[in-house]
């Protein structure tokens, strides 16, 4: 009787040992800061042809069918100069805040609340320079 009272113990000491977790030679540390979460389903091309091909054209030449109408007209990012006169910070922001933002025509509406990350932005901007010609 006294046999299995002890091997009880026992068994139960060990069986806590067994479940602490294995000592790790690496401690892992969770991220202190939020991780950017990945746009993975975030499609810039589909983006822009649904927000801004209107005015910005399908191939951002400036000539989208909403956009033939307005003064001025719509930029066009098929133009090099466009690139040459603007740095990404510009382009980023007139596309968040919109165009009176960075000096610019307030026809150019402030869109930030269509994005949920500057990432998304950086990405469309991204895709904005595909249209570029040489
Ligand atoms: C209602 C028509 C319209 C729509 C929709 C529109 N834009 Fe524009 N956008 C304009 C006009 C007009 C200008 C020219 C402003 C000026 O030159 O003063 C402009 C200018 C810009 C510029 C240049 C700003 C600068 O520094 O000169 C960028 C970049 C831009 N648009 C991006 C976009 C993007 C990206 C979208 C879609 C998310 C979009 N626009 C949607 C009308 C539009």
């Amino acid at each position: 009787m006294s046999t299995v009272f002890l091997s009880l113990v026992l068994s139960s000491c060990t069986g806590d040992e067994s479940t602490e977790p294995p000592d790790l030679p690496v401690p892992v540390t969770p991220p202190t800061e939020p991780v950017e979460p990945v746009a993975d389903d975030f499609d810039a091309a589909a983006k822009y042809q649904t927000l801004c091909a209107p005015c910005h054209g399908t191939e951002g030449k400036g000539d989208g069918p909403a956009g033939a109408a307005l003064n001025p007209e719509p930029a066009s990012f098929a133009d090099p100069a466009f690139w040459a006169e603007r740095d990404d910070a510009q382009v980023r922001k007139a596309i968040k805040e919109g165009g009176a933002s960075v000096g610019k025509s307030p026809i150019m509406a402030p869109f930030g609340n269509n994005f949920e990350s500057d990432g998304q932005i950086d990405q469309l901007v991204s895709h904005l320079k595909t249209f570029r010609s040489e």
